[in-house]
């Protein structure tokens, strides 16, 4: 039978909630990942030193085994650096939302000056905190993101030693902008390498393949799908699977977002064997985030098999993407 192994898989942009969701969701992700960037939209967010030590210690008692690390991440506020400096150590990243783009987004950042946010964007690039940032202006909702790049660049050019991540990257726009700036970087999810528009409302509406940043156009999933692929050196996987009860989804306001995290490495490996390039996928999924976050997960290999493996119909009360359907990869072993 056909296999391939995968070390220390890292999710680099998750959601895990909190109480009895984070208990029933959590242990999917430990399961088949080493460790993932663990999103700071709960209600309220997370903003204090406190609220990240406690949240951290409600994940590790969430999950069955030791071999998983939550990576922690604070909601971007103008912090001071004192106040950076004092929670340095117990964070990888701060993340940027735009106020009210998204779910839980509403205490974001409402316009984007700059002298505003120098003191704290020079602070985290002296303490070297990455920003991680949720990139959508308030426009028409297939533009927001290419709307957005001028902010990026108005970021990458005034914060030059600043890591800056472009999150869950859904367009041509934001690939062409990898390569512009030294200091930005990008996550790309697995739903957005195989969905477009289409998969949303081209035909019956799919409240579950629903999410924010919405699935573009055919020549935007090209362009994502040629970065991932070839693993560029400056993009990682971060799956945003964003559980949400599937009576707020299956709903006349459906929530945004994809639960994908316990399928995502299967259909990973479908994705990069069709295009037959397998060999790639270890630096799409841990190698390049290691390096570009400088982390260095405890040893975890994760076996996948070539063979059916029908995807649960839902997960607790979360509906996965691609509920009821059959993936060609299963995971086999975990080491
Ligand atoms: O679809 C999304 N869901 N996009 C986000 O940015 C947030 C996420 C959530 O928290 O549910
Ligand atoms: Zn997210």
């Amino acid at each position: 039978m056909k296999t391939h192994t995968l070390l220390m898989p890292l999710d680099m942009h998750l959601h895990l909630r909190d109480g009895i969701m984070l208990e029933n969701i959590a242990p999917l992700s430990a399961f088949s990942f080493s460790g993932a960037v663990v999103m700071p939209n709960l209600v309220p967010p997370i903003t204090t030193l406190e609220e990240v030590k406690a949240y951290k210690q409600r994940i590790i008692a969430a999950v069955p085994n030791d071999y998983f690390e939550p990576y922690m991440t604070l909601f971007y506020k103008n912090y001071s650096k004192a106040f950076l400096k004092s929670v340095v150590e117990e964070i990888i990243a701060i993340k940027l939302y735009p106020a009210g783009i998204t779910t839980n987004s509403e205490g974001g950042v409402s316009s984007f000056d700059i002298e505003e946010m120098r003191p704290t964007l020079e602070a985290m690039s002296e303490l070297n905190i990455p920003l991680c940032v949720h990139g959508e202006t308030d426009g028409f909702v297939m533009d927001r993101e290419a709307e957005f790049m001028s902010i990026y660049e108005l970021l990458a050019t005034s914060f030059p030693n600043l890591k800056i991540i472009m999150e869950h990257i859904t367009t041509k726009a934001a690939v062409d902008m990898l390569d512009k700036h030294d200091n930005l970087y990008a996550t790309i999810t697995v739903h957005h390498l195989l969905f477009t528009l289409d998969d949303v409302v081209g035909g019956m509406m799919m409240p579950h393949n629903f999410c924010k940043p919405i699935a573009k156009r055919p020549e935007d999933l090209d362009a994502l799908l040629s970065v991932a692929l070839e693993a560029h050196p400056k993009v990682m996987f971060g799956s945003d699977s964003a559980p949400h009860p599937q009576d707020k989804k299956e709903n006349c306001g459906c929530a945004a977002g994809v639960f994908s995290a316990p399928i995502a490495l299967q259909l990973l490996c479908e994705i990069f064997e069709q295009y037959d390039r397998l060999d790639n996928l270890q630096a799409f999924v841990s190698d390049n985030a290691q390096n570009i976050y400088g982390i260095c997960p405890e040893f975890k290999e994760v076996i996948l098999e070539k063979r059916p493996f029908v995807i649960p119909n839902i997960y607790a009360n979360v509906v996965p993407m691609y509920a009821e359907q059959a993936l060609n990869w299963a995971i086999a072993d975990i080491e």
